[in-house]
C-alpha cells in the first residue's frame, strides 16, 4: 500500500479536489466551479483579517489593527484579480451551461454575508434572512458589533465626539451615516499631524473599503459581459441590481467628509 503524502493527508487535498463536479460538459463549467471556490475561501481569509482587526481595536491596539487591515486588503487585491480567471470564459460558453445551476446565485454565500456584516452592511433585508433562516456563524456575527463599530469605539475612548447612538446602537442593525462621526474624521484629516494614530487607522480603513468596492465594481463589468441586461438566477434583475448594490460605501463618512474638508492654510476647500 502507498502512503498518502503528508502534503495531500495535512490539507486534505484529495477531498479538495472531488468538491469541483461539474454538471454539463461544456469546458467553462469547471473554471466557473474552481474559481467560485477559490474566491470563497478567499472570503474567509479577509474575515479572519478583518475579525482579527476588530479584535485588535477592541483592545485599542492601533499597530496590530492597522496589519491585519494591510494583511486584508492583501487577500482582496487576490479577489480582484481572480475575476481576470473567470473572464477567460466566453458569454456563449457560459449560456451552455448556465441553465445546470437552477437559481444557484453568490447573493446566497453565506460566508459572503457574513464578510458584509463584519464590515458594518447590515441592511434589514438582510439581517432578517440571516437571523431567521442562516446559519450559525451568520447570526453570531449578528451579535457582535461591525468592524466599523470598534473603530468609532476605539476614537471615542481616544477622546473623540463619536456620537452616543452610534456608539449604543443594536448591532443586528445598520449604522446610519451620521454628520456627528463625519465631523469626527474632519477633525482627525484637519490636523493628522496631531491625529496621526487615527488618520492611520482611517486610511487604512479608507483602502478596504475601497478593495471592496473595486470587486464589486469588476463583478458588475463580468456579470455585463456574460449575461448582457439577462436578470440574475438569484432572481434580481442582474446587472441593474448590482449596479445599485455598487452605489453603497462602506464606513460611509470615511467618504463624505471629504466634501467638507478644507486646506487649513487657506482656510477655503482646495
Ligand atoms: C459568470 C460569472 C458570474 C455571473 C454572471 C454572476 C452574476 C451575478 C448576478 C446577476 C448577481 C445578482 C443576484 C442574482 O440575481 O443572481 C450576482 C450576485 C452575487 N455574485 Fe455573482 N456572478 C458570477 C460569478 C460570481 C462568482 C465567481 C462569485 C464568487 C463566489 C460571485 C459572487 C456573488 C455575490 C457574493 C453576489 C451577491 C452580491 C450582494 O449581495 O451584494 N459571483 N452575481
Amino acid at each position: 500500500m502507498t502512503a498518502v503524502p503528508e502534503y495531500v493527508s495535512y490539507a486534505r487535498m484529495e477531498e479538495l479536489h472531488e468538491l469541483q463536479r461539474p454538471r454539463s460538459d461544456v469546458r467553462g463549467e469547471l473554471s466557473f466551479l474552481l474559481i467560485s471556490h477559490v474566491k470563497e475561501l478567499l472570503f474567509r481569509v479577509v474575515i479572519s483579517d478583518l475579525d482579527a482587526a476588530r479584535t485588535a481595536l477592541g483592545d485599542d491596539d492601533l499597530d496590530g489593527a492597522c496589519s491585519a487591515l494591510a494583511r486584508a486588503v492583501r487577500s482582496q487585491g487576490v479577489l480582484t484579480a481572480c475575476w481576470e480567471s473567470m473572464n477567460g470564459m466566453s458569454a456563449d460558453e457560459f449560456v451552455a451551461f448556465r441553465h445546470v445551476l437552477n437559481d444557484a446565485s453568490g447573493v446566497q454565500s453565506f460566508v459572503y454575508r457574513t464578510l458584509e456584516f463584519v464590515m458594518g452592511n447590515r441592511p434589514e433585508r438582510h439581517t432578517r434572512a440571516a437571523l431567521r433562516a442562516g446559519p450559525e456563524q451568520v447570526r453570531a456575527e449578528l451579535a457582535k458589533p461591525s468592524l466599523y463599530d470598534a473603530a468609532l469605539g476605539h476614537l471615542a475612548r481616544q477622546g473623540f465626539a463619536v456620537p452616543e447612538p452610534c456608539l449604543r446602537r443594536p448591532p443586528d442593525r445598520q449604522h446610519e451615516p451620521s454628520t456627528g462621526v463625519e465631523d469626527v474624521w474632519l477633525e482627525v484629516y484637519g490636523d493628522p499631524r496631531r491625529h496621526r494614530g487615527p488618520h492611520r487607522l482611517a486610511e487604512c480603513l479608507l483602502e478596504v473599503a475601497y478593495q471592496f468596492s473595486r470587486w464589486r465594481a469588476t463583478h458588475l463589468l463580468v456579470v455585463e459581459r456574460m449575461l448582457g441586461g439577462k436578470g440574475g438566477t438569484g432572481g434580481t434583475d442582474g446587472a441593474a441590481w448590482l449596479r445599485e448594490v455598487n452605489e453603497h460605501r462602506f464606513f460611509p463618512e470615511l467618504w463624505t467628509f471629504r466634501t467638507r474638508l478644507e486646506d487649513p492654510e487657506q482656510g477655503r476647500t482646495p
